[in-house]
């Protein structure tokens, strides 16, 4: 019998699922796997930016020579943030008396201590990876894991379209998460949403549902009719590839990955990347322009009109589900309270999402492996369905 079962409540294993701090179940366990924790394109060379992950903050720098880092977030001497230093070659100078530190987190200068001193000082680093617009980092025991991405040829097709963007939204990521793996709230949430290609192609009626645990997550299977079936893949423990159709009729589908990231327990990130066929010279410049203009969409900066007066953004694909997302997430307050819900037939990918966390943090708590995700490599599979629907 696992110590969970011997010892706790179903609230206390319900609070494991939102507790991410480094000394939490879940806290231990989403650091086994890469993350990103920004975007390429918000840290020029020469940049650092405060960044706060799993409740640990940090700060993510770009050196002179275009490698990205990421240490510490406040300074060993008299803890001031380090973000706000100074990037010299790659080594990051702190603002407030000059300790200077490299990439992998040690003191190369302390100026009014000496050279002995700033040799035995050394800060927390941790690997990263930049990949498709991202940059990724592994905050786990060593070695990393190789970094590995679910059906990474999608997103290097050559001569693709790639977009990245994020939205930071002031709640729990466990309940962006199970919003993953809650295929009926399409049908509803985004039901305001039944405009252009998304609402025609996934929102209307109740699905049947299927989620099948894989070696990579769950996939999760709607089928709204013959032909409107809807199949999308998680990826343990915070990872979904969807495939969406594109902003205008007759533009190519859209492969999404995103990913949920704990900032700590009240706030979370979604991270986006967009992978969209290139077809004519006219066609991509046009996304282009779509994506400059509203890819920067945040609905927490729009929090008040959309939770009070439920006024929504028009545009469909960024905004308009985002938006909808976010209330019913957002909605549920900043931390869920789980024991007060009433489950029904429709969350059966909540309840197998929540059975696996639960497992594996048994194996965390009780120092036994956890399982041995592999990652999705084919790129072919997330059938696009409905195709007729769509082409209106
Ligand atoms: S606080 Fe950073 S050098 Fe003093
Ligand atoms: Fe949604």
């Amino acid at each position: 019998m696992s110590q969970v079962d011997a010892g706790m409540t179903i609230a206390d294993r319900l609070a494991l699922l939102h507790q991410t701090g480094g000394n939490t179940d879940m806290g231990k366990l989403l650091r086994t796997f890469w993350h990103p924790v920004t975007l390429s394109r918000e840290l020029p060379p020469g940049r650092a930016r405060a960044c706060k992950f799993l409740g640990e903050a940090l700060t993510v720098y770009r050196g002179e020579s275009g490698k990205p880092f990421l240490v510490a977030g406040h300074c060993p001497h008299r803890l001031t943030v380090l973000h706000t230093g100074w990037v010299e070659g790659d080594e990051l100078r702190c603002m407030y008396h000059g300790w200077k530190f490299n990439g992998g987190g040690r003191c190369t200068e302390a100026p009014a201590e000496g050279d002995a001193t700033a040799a035995k000082i050394r800060i927390v680093s941790y690997p990263v990876h930049e990949y498709a617009g991202m940059i990724f980092a592994y905050l786990g025991p060593l070695p990393a894991p190789e970094f590995s991405l679910l059906r990474k040829d999608v997103f290097e097709r050559p001569d693709g379209l790639l977009f990245a963007r994020r939205e930071q939204w002031p709640c729990n990521w466990f309940q962006q998460v199970e919003n993953s793996m809650d295929a009926v709230h399409v049908s509803f949430a985004h039901r305001a949403g039944i405009v252009g290609n998304f609402g025609k192609a996934v929102t209307g009626a109740v699905p049947l549902l299927e989620y099948i645990e894989n070696d990579a997550g769950i996939r999760q299977i709607a089928t709204r009719g013959p032909g409107n079936v809807r199949v999308s893949d998680w990826t343990y423990p915070n990872a979904n590839h969807i495939v969406v159709p594109g902003v205008h009729a007759g533009d190519p589908w859209i492969d999404v990955g995103h990913w949920i990231i704990a900032n700590d327990d009240h706030t979370s990130t979604r991270m986006m990347i967009y992978s969209i066929p290139s077809t004519t010279p006219e066609a991509d410049e046009r996304i282009r322009r779509y994506f400059a203009e509203f890819g920067d969409y945040n609905p927490a900066d729009h929090h008040d009109e959309l939770i009070h007066e439920g006024k929504y953004p028009e545009d469909i694909l960024l905004q308009l589900t985002s938006a909808q997302d976010y209330v019913a997430g957002v909605g549920q307050g900043v931390i869920a309270d789980r024991t007060r819900e009433r489950l029904g037939k429709s969350d059966v990918g909540i309840a197998l999402l929540r059975r696996i966390c639960w497992r594996e943090m048994d194996a965390i708590r009780e120092g036994r492996p956890t399982k041995a995700w592999t990652r999705l490599r084919q790129s072919s599979e997330l059938p696009i369905q409905n195709p007729e629907a769509i082409a209106g």
